[in-house]
């Protein structure tokens, strides 16, 4: 009998409730047993009721519905052995060696460590008498899937991941909003959206909403002169006749030598050098709330769909892969090359090798 478990991990992103209803009546439609491990590695840890067989009912009425109905977490524990050991333990003792992960580039290496430690986990706890050794050999490998789902839209491999659309609606709604009272009083907003380490959000939030100025992590302006710079292009707007203007920051905003620029700096500078009026809209979590767009849920729903599919093909040799959209086609990538090129954007950002950063985004930026 092949049983398999769906869990989200890391942030949760509108859309991710259609990706586990999907994986869960994909799974049951090709007659396989499925579970939900509830609260992300921390339920994989503690076990017993937060991992759930599923059926057709469990995740009625949950497609429209924002954030992640089976929980998620930041677990410290499952960066332990120990805690990785409880997680096999408690898959094996389902029957469980079929592991689908929807969350970010944390959770998908998280999820990489865990199968690429599983038989040596499995073996200490037959050593430890947890298990059996029959038991143990039942199940050799573990088999992993893992789902880009993260309003950052910051995972390579994919043109979109998980949540992303619909955090750009909000960010839209916000500064379409945002703008009306700016316009009246004649005012600048500066608008810091998420982001910690990718400017997707800034960026097309930014166009979608005729924003003046936008900073982003991988594009940052010059240290000396920026300031110059975008006080002239928002004094030019004015001068055209623009009543409000919009700055939209990235949370992980930076100049070009990695010195953090932050709203309430790009408000002083603002109000110092054009002596108007400047407020700062910090949109938080908002963005990650709500119910998901079109776009999320159908996104999810055919990713969950592609990531069963994969997990049945898979075999105890094959390497683990992230099933993506690529030009509207669904697409696998290795796992590992998926999250160690996420990584190695971000080491370049480090590096400030913003050119290479921006490519290495690809088209989409
Ligand atoms: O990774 C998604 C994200 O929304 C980031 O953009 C943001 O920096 C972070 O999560 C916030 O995390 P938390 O919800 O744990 O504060």
């Amino acid at each position: 009998m092949i049983r398999i478990a769906v869990m989200t991990s890391g942030g949760d992103a509108q859309g991710m409730n259609a990706a586990v209803r999907s994986v869960v009546r994909s799974a049951l439609d090709k007659g396989v047993e499925v579970y939900a491990v509830y609260e992300g590695y921390r339920g994989l840890i503690d076990g017993g009721d937060q991992i759930r067989k599923m059926s057709w009912e469990s995740v009625g009425g949950i497609l429209q519905r924002g954030g992640t109905v089976i929980g998620t977490a930041r677990s410290e524990e499952f960066r332990t052995r120990e805690g990785r050991m409880e997680a096999a333990r408690n898959l094996v003792d389902r029957g469980i060696d079929r592991l689908i992960v929807i969350g970010g580039d944390g959770s998908l290496t998280g999820a990489n460590i865990f199968r690429d430690e599983w038989p040596s986990l499995l073996d200490s706890l037959v050593e430890n008498g947890d298990i059996t050794r029959e038991k143990a050999d039942q199940h050799p490998a573990l088999m992993i899937v893992g789902l880009p789902g993260s309003i950052d839209n910051d995972m390579y491999g994919t043109d979109m991941t998980i949540g992303a659309d619909t955090a750009l609606h909000r960010i839209t709604e916000a500064i379409d909003a945002i703008s009306s009272t700016a316009a009246s009083h004649q005012r600048t907003f500066v608008v810091e959206v998420m982001g910690r380490n990718c400017g997707y959000l800034a960026l097309m939030g930014g166009l979608a909403s005729s924003a003046d100025w936008v900073f982003i992590p991988e594009n940052p302006p010059d240290i000396d002169n920026w300031q110059d710079k975008m006080c002239q292009v928002l004094k030019e707007g004015r001068e055209a006749g623009r009543r409000d203007s919009i700055v939209v920051i990235a949370e992980g905003a930076k100049d070009r030598e990695g010195n953090p620029i932050t709203s309430y700096e790009v408000k002083d500078v603002l109000e110092n050098r054009l002596g108007e009026e400047a407020r700062v809209t910090i949109l938080g979590h908002v963005q990650r709330g709500g119910s998901p767009s079109v776009y999320d849920r159908n996104l999810g729903t055919l990713l969950g769909f592609a990531a069963v599919e994969a997990i049945l093909e898979a075999n105890p040799e094959s390497e683990p892969q992230m099933i993506g959209m690529r030009g509207n086609r669904i697409v696998r990538t290795p796992l590992m090359r998926s999250v160690k090129m996420t990584h190695s954007i971000l080491q370049t950002i480090a590096d400030h090798e913003y050119e290479r950063a921006m490519e290495l985004r690809g088209g989409r930026f």
